[in-house]
């Protein structure tokens, strides 16, 4: 069964996330991204108020840190009982792996563990931007396949990348490693900022096992049509 596409909860507050709800209805659960922003305004509790409306969470926190610092971390949020949560691959496979540590230890006796997948090369970052910024000089493919393998190493479960990364991972980890991707547009919808876009049924075909779609569904007139619509086509084989 393929999973739901990730709705990225990209809202200043509780109040707003419940307007967007509205359009919904109430029981249909949905799988939502909640990220920096809303986390650090509501803290931990919109997790579960997010959990009691019947909803599946990815945790969207891109830790990065010493790795003493991102397990005790991770301990705190296995207790919140999300599907999904992140690190930075940069920080490397020592961190992952005490990042993936972390969760193990602090999600309850009987609970699933949730899934850690990882952040390769951000989808804003350029090869270019690579080059100068971090001083990686091979190409950013390479560098976002090496982080990719160095999550597998480590234990991880997947990567997020872009939708055109996603077959190379695949052939070079393996077809149950996560590739997460964001940078989702149904054909003559808005890019916005996005750079290399690609439609629901694109980015299937191209080795994606997970979408993440926020403006195009936060922002229609009708999102719970939109969301259907996007769907179907992500599922559409
Ligand atoms: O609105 P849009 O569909 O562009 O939202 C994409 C979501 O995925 C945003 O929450 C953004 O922060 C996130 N994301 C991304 N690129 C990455 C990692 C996360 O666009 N590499």
């Amino acid at each position: 069964m393929s999973q739901r596409p990730i709705i990225a909860l990209d809202f200043p507050n509780r109040q707003a996330i419940e307007t967007f709800f509205s359009h919904f209805p109430k029981e249909e659960s949905l799988f939502v991204k909640v990220g920096m922003e809303i986390f650090y305004q509501e803290g931990p509790s919109i997790v579960a108020w997010l959990k009691e409306q019947g909803h599946d969470v990815f945790l969207d926190l891109k830790l990065h840190d010493i790795p003493n610092t991102v397990e005790r971390a991770m301990t705190r949020l296995a207790d919140l009982g999300v599907s999904l949560t992140n690190v930075h691959a940069a920080g490397g496979v020592e961190m992952m792996a005490a990042g993936l540590a972390g969760l193990q230890k602090g999600t309850p006796r009987g609970e699933k563990v949730p899934n850690l997948i990882a952040v390769t090369q951000l989808t804003s970052t350029s090869e270019a931007q690579m080059h100068r910024d971090q001083q990686i000089l091979t190409s950013l493919q390479a560098s976002v396949l090496h982080y990719a393998k160095c999550a597998q190493t480590a234990g991880l479960q997947g990567v997020v990348c872009s939708a055109h990364e996603a077959e190379m991972i695949k052939a070079q980890t393996s077809e149950t490693f996560i590739r997460l991707t964001p940078g989702i547009r149904p054909a003559g919808s808005a890019v916005g900022d996005q750079k290399r876009v690609m439609t629901p049924q694109n980015a299937r075909q191209a080795g994606a096992t997970m979408i993440v779609v926020g403006r195009p569904i936060t922002q229609a007139a009708s999102p719970y049509e939109r969301y259907l619509a996007i769907k179907e086509a992500w599922e559409e084989q």
